[in-house]
């Protein structure tokens, strides 16, 4: 073995664990007996796709930037492959679509939490989602919640908050911030913000937000969590919906603060 040589790893696919519009994700093993990893690559349909090729080599690079407790690590990429792949951890459990409803209030912080904390690194990494929503997170067998799907990330230029339109477009409705259905101009870190309010108050009150009024949403906080006070669900609510704002501008400023807001809200007795 000498410097510059390469050391090939070999995976024996399992079995296929979700497919989504460009992509599909396998579960394999390592035959070095290395445990699980999951392979995402792009559908066979799509090879020819040069945008999608683009867009999927863009969520490699995020990802290689990304090394954070609240993400999905990454570990080995093949772009070359005439189907371009990636390789990372295997999470274990469900995504958070399939666990949240059973959530207590404890838990509902606690995840909610590392969430704020993977895509606050995200951003201060210049790296903007776009596509926040509970299929995107995964939780693992211990409980921690990592941010994954980084297929629609961007990074924005530092010396601005906003990204110009690359008419790559859309999001996943209801999670998406207005600005986030015309061009992409003026799309800024608080789309994503947006999308996190959204996620809390889905966990809070097993709904979406669409159309509910705050007086609604707290009674209801307090009928399906009976361990939150009113006090505390009425100022949970009324930050969440603060972020919830059509205007960017109106919106907390950075996903720290947000959390921190809703943290002190969640201790009022
Ligand atoms: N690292 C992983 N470990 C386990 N399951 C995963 C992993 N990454 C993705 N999945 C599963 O595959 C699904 C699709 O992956 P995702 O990256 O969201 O692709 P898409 O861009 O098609 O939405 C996820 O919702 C999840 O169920
Ligand atoms: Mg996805």
């Amino acid at each position: 073995m000498e410097p510059g040589d390469t050391l090939k790893l070999e995976f024996r696919i399992v079995k296929s664990i979700g497919k989504g519009g460009m992509g599909e994700v396998w579960q394999a093993n390592s035959c070095g007996g290395f445990g699980h990893v999951a392979v995402k690559r792009i559908l066979p349909i799509h090879k020819d796709d040069k945008e999608l090729i683009k867009r999927f080599k863009r969520e490699v690079r995020i990802l290689k930037q990304l090394h954070h407790e609240n993400i999905v690590q990454i570990l080995f990429a093949d772009l070359e492959s005439v189907l371009p792949y990636y390789v990372m951890e295997y999470i274990d459990r469900e995504s958070m679509a399939n666990v949240m409803n059973g959530y207590g209030f404890n838990d509902v912080i606690r995840v909610f939490a590392d969430v704020c904390r993977g895509v606050a690194f995200a951003h201060k990494r210049g790296v903007l989602h776009r596509d926040l929503k509970p299929a995107n997170i995964l939780i693992t067998n211990d409980g921690q919640a990592r941010v994954s799907d980084f297929g629609l990330g961007v990074f924005v230029p530092r010396d601005t908050t906003a990204i110009t339109g690359t008419g790559d477009g859309a999001g996943t409705p209801p999670y998406m911030p207005k600005e986030q259905f015309g061009d992409l101009k003026n799309v800024s870190f608080t789309a994503d913000i947006y999308s996190l309010s959204v996620i809390l108050l889905q966990l809070l009150t097993k709904e979406l937000p669409v159309g509910k009024t705050q007086e609604y949403m707290t009674t209801r906080i307090t009928e399906v969590l009976p361990e939150v006070s009113e006090q505390a669900a009425r100022r949970m609510i009324s930050e969440a919906v603060r972020s919830l704002n059509d205007d960017p501008n109106k919106r907390h400023p950075s996903v720290e603060e947000f959390l921190n807001s809703i943290l002190a809200a969640s201790k009022v007795v």
